[in-house]
This record gives C-alpha cells, sequence and structure tokens, in this order.
C-alpha cells in the first residue's frame, strides 16, 4: 500500500513539473503579430469600433509623429542625429516592441502601426485566436498564460516617463478615459 502512494506522489510531482515547464516553453513563445491581426474581430460598430478608435488615437500615428519637421527639433535638442524614425533613441517609445527580439516578432508586426494593441496587451500570438479570447473574458482561462497583459499604469508609464524629451505629466486615470475603447455592452 505505502509503495503505492509513494509512486502517485512522484507520479504526481512529475506531471506537476511537466507542466509547469509546458507553460514556461508556451512563455517564451509570445510573438508581436501586428494591429491588422486584431482588426479583423475587433473593428465595426458591433464589435465597438476598437480598432477605429485606436486609428484615431495618437499612438497609431506615434512613428508618422516621428517623420515631422516638429520631431526633428526634438531630436536635435537633445543631441540625437539622423533620421528620428530611424533611431533607436526615439523608436524605443514610438513603435510596438522595440525591444523585444527579433524571434518574437511576426513580419505582420510593422513600424509604421506605431504604438499599437501589443504595446498595452501584450504580444498577441497566443491569445488572439477566437476561443482562447471568448474564455478570457468570460473568465475561465487567465490572460497571463496566453500573453494578455493588462494595460496598467506601470504598462504606460514605460513610455510615459522623464525620458520622453517632450514629456508632459501623466496621470493614469485622465489618460485612459482619452484612450478609452471599450467592448460594446451586451
Ligand atoms: C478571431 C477573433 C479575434 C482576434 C483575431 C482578436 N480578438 Fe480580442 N477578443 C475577441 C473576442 C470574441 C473577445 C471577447 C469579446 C466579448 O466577449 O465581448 C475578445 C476580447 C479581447 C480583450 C478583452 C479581454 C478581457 O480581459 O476581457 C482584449 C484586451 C482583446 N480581445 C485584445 C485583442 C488584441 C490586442 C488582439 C490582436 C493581437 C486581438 N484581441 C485579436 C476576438 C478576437
Ligand atoms: C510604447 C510606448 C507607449 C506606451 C506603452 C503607452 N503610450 Fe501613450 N503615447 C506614446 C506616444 C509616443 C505618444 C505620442 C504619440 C504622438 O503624438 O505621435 C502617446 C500619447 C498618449 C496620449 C495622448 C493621445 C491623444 O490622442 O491625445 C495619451 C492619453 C496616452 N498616450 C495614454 C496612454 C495610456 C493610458 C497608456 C497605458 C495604458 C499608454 N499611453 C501607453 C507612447 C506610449
Ligand atoms: C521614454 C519614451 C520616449 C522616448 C525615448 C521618445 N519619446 Fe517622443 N513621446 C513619448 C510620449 C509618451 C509622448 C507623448 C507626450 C509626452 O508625454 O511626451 C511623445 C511625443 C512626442 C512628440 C509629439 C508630441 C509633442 O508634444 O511634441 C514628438 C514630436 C516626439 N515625441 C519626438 C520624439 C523624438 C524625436 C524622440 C527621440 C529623440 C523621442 N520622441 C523619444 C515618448 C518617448
Ligand atoms: C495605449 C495603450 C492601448 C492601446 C494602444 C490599445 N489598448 Fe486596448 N485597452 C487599453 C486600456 C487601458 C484598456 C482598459 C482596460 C481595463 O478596463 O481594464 C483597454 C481595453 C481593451 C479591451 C477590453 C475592453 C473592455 O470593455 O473590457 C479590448 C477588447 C481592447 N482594449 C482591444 C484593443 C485593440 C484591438 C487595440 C488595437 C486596435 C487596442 N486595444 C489598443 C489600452 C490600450
Amino acid at each position: 500500500m505505502r509503495k503505492v502512494a509513494t509512486l502517485l506522489v512522484v507520479l504526481a510531482v512529475g506531471l506537476m513539473m511537466a507542466l509547469s515547464f509546458a507553460q514556461e516553453a508556451k512563455k517564451g513563445s509570445f510573438k508581436y503579430v501586428g494591429a491588422a491581426k486584431c482588426k479583423m474581430c475587433h473593428k465595426g460598430e458591433k464589435n465597438g469600433n476598437i480598432f477605429e478608435k485606436w486609428q484615431a488615437d495618437k499612438h497609431s500615428q506615434a512613428y508618422a509623429t516621428l517623420a515631422t519637421d516638429h520631431a526633428k527639433q526634438v531630436a536635435a535638442k537633445v543631441g540625437v542625429k539622423g533620421n528620428p524614425q530611424q533611431a533607436p533613441e526615439c523608436l524605443a517609445c514610438h513603435v510596438t516592441g522595440y525591444h523585444a527580439s527579433s524571434e518574437m516578432k511576426e513580419a505582420s508586426l510593422t513600424l509604421d502601426e506605431g504604438v499599437s494593441c501589443e504595446a498595452c496587451h501584450g504580444p498577441g500570438s497566443e491569445y488572439k485566436n477566437m476561443q482562447v479570447m471568448k474564455d478570457i473574458t468570460a473568465g475561465k482561462v487567465k490572460g497571463a498564460d496566453y500573453g494578455l497583459i493588462k494595460p496598467t499604469n506601470e504598462v504606460c508609464v514605460k513610455c510615459h516617463n522623464t525620458k520622453s524629451p517632450t514629456y508632459k505629466e501623466f496621470k493614469f486615470a485622465e489618460a485612459v478615459k482619452v484612450i478609452a475603447h471599450p467592448l460594446p455592452k451586451k
């Protein structure tokens, strides 16, 4: 009897370790897929015009902004030479996932989409699946296990901080209202 019990414990521990390794492996494989992939399900009136609201928000223009004369002046002021659209010092906060390794980026993620969905929600390769999305929203599975992160103040201040050469004081509660894009009420 004792032997069977010990064997069961060993098996259970082994299974738990295997599962946690699987979870870790998944964690490493989340990739940025780009806003066009989110668009197909999050556009249009009946889906709350989420894509359209982001397009009307300055985040979608963050890369384009770097091509303006104003951006060139800002760059010159802080001693950044050359085209701001090619300067790592500027791209760090004006595009999605700039510092992520190239293995973490699908070709469908483009610079010109600027600060897009995944900059705030996390790399979407695993959570963008319809069933996963529904299960996350219904609370059946944890978003974090699929790469979906909560867009908290900590996420915003990775960019909204005094390292920004044009820094404006950032108040999370007010800022969130400016960019609000809720799902439609059911
Ligand atoms: C195949 C369709 C599909 C794609 C692609 C998709 N979503 Fe979703 N998403 C959904 C559905 C459906 C829901 C649940 C909506 C509901 O229940 O009202 C959802 C819910 C969400 C939620 C809310 C989750 C929560 O915590 O409640 C977020 C955030 C989200 N999606 C972001 C994204 C982002 C970012 C992308 C692109 C990387 C994306 N989605 C791609 C279909 C999709
Ligand atoms: C990857 C960097 C990055 C992250 C993360 C980020 N932002 Fe921004 N945000 C920017 C940049 C860059 C601009 C300016 C874009 C421009 O003017 O071209 C901006 C502009 C804004 C604006 C002005 C937009 C407007 O339409 O007037 C608000 C409000 C804002 N962000 C709120 C937030 C909030 C809230 C979060 C977190 C949930 C957040 N941001 C996360 C980079 C970021
Ligand atoms: C630490 C993140 C960060 C870095 C690095 C950064 N930006 Fe920004 N940028 C922002 C944020 C956030 C905003 C929105 C307004 C604000 O708080 O500065 C913004 C807004 C802007 C704007 C438009 C708004 C305005 O008030 O003029 C310009 C132009 C700009 N940045 C240029 C640049 C250039 C050029 C560089 C590189 C020399 C750069 N930024 C580097 C985060 C950053
Ligand atoms: C600058 C950061 C930022 C960007 C860019 C962004 N979001 Fe969000 N998103 C948020 C915040 C903040 C919330 C509110 C979260 C909350 O209420 O917990 C949110 C909420 C959502 C929700 C859930 C709304 C609800 O009612 O529960 C969905 C779905 C969503 N975003 C999809 C997207 C998609 C798709 C894109 C790109 C087209 C996008 N987001 C771009 C920050 C962002």
